[in-house]
Formats: C-alpha cells, structure tokens, sequence
C-alpha cells in the first residue's frame, strides 16, 4: 500500500512587511498633478517563462486611501531566467528584450523615475543558496547597466519569492480589487484567498478565532493585518497529478506503467516524472479508487503529530476557515466551468463538483468527448481535479461540503487577482510616502521549513527548505516593512 506524505511540522512565524499609508496628492491638487500618471514595471519570473507586467496608476485623489493601478502591458517571454544561469550573453539580450518592450509604454521623461522589480518565483527556487547569490548578481548588473535598462532600478528590486509571500500578496490583490483598503473597514470584510499554480496551492486568510503560527503580518496603508498563510509545495495541479503516479507505483522503479483510476477509461499518457522516468498512465475510470489516492495526501493529522491544532494536510496547522468568504482562483476554476457546474454567481458548490467528477471519470474517454464536447487532452485532468478540488477544500482546509463561501473567479472589477498586483501595490505604495521618514529595522529568521513528499520506496523524496530573514523597516508615519535579504532553496 501507499504511504501517505510524512510531514514535519513547520514553524514559521514570520513577520512580513510593507505598504506605508498614501500621503501624497491632497484633494486640491492642481489639474496637471491629477493627470499625473505613474508607472511602474514588474518582471515576474516563473520556471518556464519571464512575464513582463507594466502598471500605471494616478496620485490618489478624495477619499481612497490606495490609487488605482491599471495594467498597460501583460507579456510572456518564454524560457524561464533559469535556462540562462550558465548563459551571459543570452541573459543580456533576453532582459534586453523584455527592457525594451517595457519602454514601449512608459513615456521617455517617466523612464527615469518608473521603478522595475524582478521576482522570480518557482523559477529560481530549485538554486541552492549560493548558486542563486551568484545569479541574482549576474541579473542585477544587467538591470544595473543604464544603457540597457533606463528604468529607476536597486539592487533590493530583485527578490525570490516564497510560496507564502505569493499567497499574502495575492491576499491584497484579491482585498484591494474588492475595494476594501479605498477606506477603513472591519477587517470581517477581507476575503480569503485558494490559489493554485502547477506546483504549489496557497491558502491565506484573517481567522476570526486566535492564530498560532504561520503568521504573517502585512500592512497595508497604515493598518497591520495578521493573516494565516500556508504553501504547499507538491499539491499543485501538475504536481498533484505525479504525487498520484508515485503512490500508483507503490515504489517500483522498473515499472514502465501504471493503471490510473484517476484517467478517463480509454485513455493513456506518457507522463515524465520529476526523477526523469517515463512512464505509460492507462485510465481505469475509478473514482472512489481516485479518492482513496487523494484522501491518504490531504488528510489533517489529528494526533500528537499536529501541534499547535488543528492540522490541514499532515501536520500542518490551519486555523478555522468558520463562515468566511473565500477567492478560489488559477486551478481551482478551469474544471468546474468544464464540468459545467458554476452558475454566474460564480460559487463553487463544492458537493455538486464531487459529484459531477465522479460521474465524468466514469466515463470513457470517447462519452466524454461524444456527450460534452470536451477536448480530449483535459478530460483526464478534469476528473482528477474535480475530486482533488473537493476533498482538498473539506478534508484538509476544512470548508462544510454545502458551504457556498468560495467563488471562484481569476478577476475582481475587472483586475486579476494574482501575487504581481500584490506585489506592485505595496512596492508602489512604499514610494507614495512622505520622504520624512523615521525608520528602524527590526529582523526575524525564520525556521526552516521542511516538507517530505510522498516517499514510500527509494524516491521523490523532495525537500523544502526555506531560510529567510525578513527585515522590518519601521516608519514614522507609516510602517514598511522590508524584505532584506531572502533565499529560498527548493532540491529534488
Ligand atoms: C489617470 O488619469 C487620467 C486623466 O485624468 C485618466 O485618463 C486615467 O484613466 C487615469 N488612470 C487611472 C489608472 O486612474
Ligand atoms: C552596458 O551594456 C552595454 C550594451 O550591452 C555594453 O556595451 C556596456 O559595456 C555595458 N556596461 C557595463 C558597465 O557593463
Ligand atoms: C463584522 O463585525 C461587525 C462588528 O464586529 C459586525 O457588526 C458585522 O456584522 C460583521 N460583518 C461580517 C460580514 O461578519
Ligand atoms: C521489477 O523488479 C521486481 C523485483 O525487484 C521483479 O519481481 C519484477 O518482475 C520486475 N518487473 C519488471 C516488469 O521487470
Ligand atoms: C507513449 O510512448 C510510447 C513509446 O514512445 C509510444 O509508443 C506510445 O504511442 C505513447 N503513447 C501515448 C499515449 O502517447
Ligand atoms: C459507472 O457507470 C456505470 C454504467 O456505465 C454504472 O453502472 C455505475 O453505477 C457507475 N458508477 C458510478 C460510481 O457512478
Ligand atoms: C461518438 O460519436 C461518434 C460519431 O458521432 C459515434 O460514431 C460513436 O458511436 C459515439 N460514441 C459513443 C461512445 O457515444
Ligand atoms: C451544511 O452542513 C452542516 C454540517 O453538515 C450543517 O450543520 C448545516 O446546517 C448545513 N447548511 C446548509 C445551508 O445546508
Ligand atoms: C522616530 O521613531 C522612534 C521610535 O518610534 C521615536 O522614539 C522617535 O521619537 C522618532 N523620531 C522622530 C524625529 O520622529
Ligand atoms: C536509493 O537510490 C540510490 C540511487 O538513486 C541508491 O544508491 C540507494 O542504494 C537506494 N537505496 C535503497 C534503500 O534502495
């Protein structure tokens, strides 16, 4: 049989950082200041590929204590930053490339003042410490070097995120889109967020009871919010979908293919698993055999493993979702509009999606195709997300299965909800600020985080390890909070 996932319980309690209150632009400010447009350039830098965001916002004006920032351009630049780590000449003309498509829409004069950032995600997170302070180097005197990058650029503006500080950030993209920062509200009004990437799912949120660990504080114009936030790493939907192959192969490694219940009947693939195999999945159309997989990943520990309680997946502590109001975005929503089972309210009817999956993977592939006209190359991954959405969301993060609290949706008012306008807010938000500032710094290590994916058997054993220290900047008027130095290391 399958061994479930032995996890280590985490400790982190971080305290994040930023966003000063908005001082600038008063109500009488003259009509060529209100005009005024600022611009600023985000260079989101994933495994596979560089997304080039520009955002342009005007000085606040009236009541709203945060401007609001429009997306002017929304590029990908394939081959993620990492394939040019051993690559010089192929580095500076890729960043060229991107820098130069950034000018496009930021006027000349603006150039000069529009900061850039690069935030590399799960693209550089597989370096290991010094291999990523070597490369981040090289990458920081190419944005250094004014011929080839004329925006406003320090050496700060490059950082490696971790899977949490994804999660916060989108937590203010999802609250800032919903209106909630334009002026002060209970905090009862902030909605959480489930975002889910290939390789890792996030969960954060303000619990209404006390928390105990996984804290992050983030401040946004003046006021700190305590937010639970949680990554986890192998539990994304591409990596989910591999945890499901290794526990089929119930550790053999000259085995070159599996029968999956969680693939439509008819169906089959070759999958290269992370450890480089290639093996042959067949669908066998089994939904309750699917879910027994699925529930030995995601079911909380309740034991003395889980401390402080209660636990989500494994021994990872989660306070209470209660009754609030949850964003679900990215992976979450492409099976349920497959399956056909949201409405315009856009709430995710948690039982109904269980149960539309369950019908769907016993399907064969041809019905599928035949009786909902789906594209043959997904229905096997509709019905193995169609039954990890569910038992994720009730088993481990513990949501009632007839809640109608999640809606699912990538975009609020027009905006998407996603970590880069999180992170341009409050990066943003650092330069509305008066320059009188009075600041001290105040620092936290974090422990490191380790995690064991599924490991029965000589192999994907992945270890996580984050090791970051968070530096706090203390402003008079405000407080921002500064990430310092930070390294995420990620092996296989
Ligand atoms: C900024 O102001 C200009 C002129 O008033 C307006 O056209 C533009 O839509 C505004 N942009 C934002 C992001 O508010
Ligand atoms: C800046 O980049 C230009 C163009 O690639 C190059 O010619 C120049 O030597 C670089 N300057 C420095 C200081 O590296
Ligand atoms: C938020 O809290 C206030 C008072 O603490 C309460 O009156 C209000 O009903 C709550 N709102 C929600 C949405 O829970
Ligand atoms: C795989 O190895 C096991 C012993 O390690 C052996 O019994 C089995 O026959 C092998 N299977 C294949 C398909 O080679
Ligand atoms: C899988 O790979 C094998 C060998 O390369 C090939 O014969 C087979 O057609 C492939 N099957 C699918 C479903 O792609
Ligand atoms: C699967 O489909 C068969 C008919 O094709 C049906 O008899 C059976 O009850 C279905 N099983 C489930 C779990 O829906
Ligand atoms: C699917 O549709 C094709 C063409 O319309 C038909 O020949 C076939 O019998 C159908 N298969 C099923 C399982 O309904
Ligand atoms: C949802 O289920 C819970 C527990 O099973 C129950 O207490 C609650 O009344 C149900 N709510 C609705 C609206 O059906
Ligand atoms: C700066 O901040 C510190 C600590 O918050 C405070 O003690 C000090 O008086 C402040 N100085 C000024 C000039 O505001
Ligand atoms: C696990 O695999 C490594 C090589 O990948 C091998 O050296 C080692 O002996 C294996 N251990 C066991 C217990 O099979």
């Amino acid at each position: 049989m399958t061994e479930l996932a032995t996890w280590l319980p985490t400790y982190l309690p971080i305290i994040y950082f930023l966003t000063s209150s908005i001082t600038a632009a008063p109500a009488t400010s003259s009509p060529s200041n209100v005009a005024q447009a600022n611009y600023g350039v985000l260079l989101d830098a994933g495994s596979t590929s560089t997304k080039l965001k520009v955002y342009r916002w005007n000085q606040t004006t009236g009541d709203s204590l945060v401007p609001r920032i429009d997306l002017l351009a929304n590029e990908r630049f394939d081959n993620g930053l990492g394939s040019f780590e051993e690559d010089e000449i192929g580095l500076v003309s890729y960043i060229s490339s991107i820098v130069s498509r950034a000018k496009q829409d930021v006027p000349d004069h603006k150039q000069k003042s529009t900061p850039i950032y690069l935030m590399a995600t799960a693209g550089l997170r597989y370096l290991t410490e010094k291999e990523a302070e070597v490369f981040l180097e090289k990458i920081q005197a190419v944005l250094a070097n004014t011929t080839i990058n004329p925006f406003l650029y320090k050496s700060s503006s490059i950082t490696i995120l971790s899977g949490e500080e994804e999660g916060v950030y989108s937590w203010i993209a999802a609250n800032y889109l919903n209106g909630f920062f334009d002026k002060y509200r209970p905090e009862n009004e902030t909605v959480g967020i489930l975002e889910m990437g290939g390789g890792s799912t996030q969960i954060a949120f303000i619990p209404h009871g006390p928390l105990f660990s996984e804290e992050y504080q983030a401040i946004v114009a003046g006021r700190a919010y305590q937010l639970y936030v949680q990554s986890y790493l192998q539990f994304g939907a591409n990596a989910i979908s591999q945890k499901v192959v290794y526990a089929l192969l119930h550790g053999s490694l000259n085995q070159s293919e599996v029968e999956n219940p969680c693939m439509l009947r008819e169906d089959s693939r070759n999958t290269t698993l992370d450890d480089g195999r290639l093996i042959l999945e067949k669908g066998t159309g089994d939904p309750e055999a699917c879910l027994q997989i699925l529930r030995k990943f995601l079911h909380p520990n309740t034991g003395q493993d889980c401390s402080p309680k209660p636990c989500a997946i494994g021994s990872v502590y989660q306070p209470s979702v209660d009754n609030l109001k949850f964003v679900a975005t990215q992976a979450f929503t492409y099976t349920p509009e497959n399956l056909k089972v949201v409405d315009d309210d856009k709430i995710l009817h948690i039982d109904k999606l269980e149960e539309a999956a369950i019908y769907h993977c016993n399907r064969t592939l041809e019905q599928a195709v035949n009786e909902s006209g789906m594209d043959p190359q997904y229905v096997s991954s509709d019905c193995l997300m169609g039954l990890y959405i569910p038992t994720l969301v009730t088993l481990s993060y513990g949501f009632n299965s007839n809640s109608t609290n999640i809606q699912l949706t990538s975009k609020i008012n027009g905006g998407t909800v996603d970590w880069a306008l999180g992170a341009m807010l409050v990066e943003l938000s650092n330069s509305f600020g008066s320059p009188k500032f009075n600041y001290s710094i105040q620092c936290t290590k974090g422990m490191p985080a380790v995690t064991t994916g599924y490991n029965k058997g000589n192999h994907s054993t992945s270890l996580h390890s984050n090791h970051l220290q968070i530096c706090v900047l203390l402003l008079s008027l405000a407080i921002v909070l500064r990430n310092c130095i930070y390294f995420d290391i990620s092996k296989v």
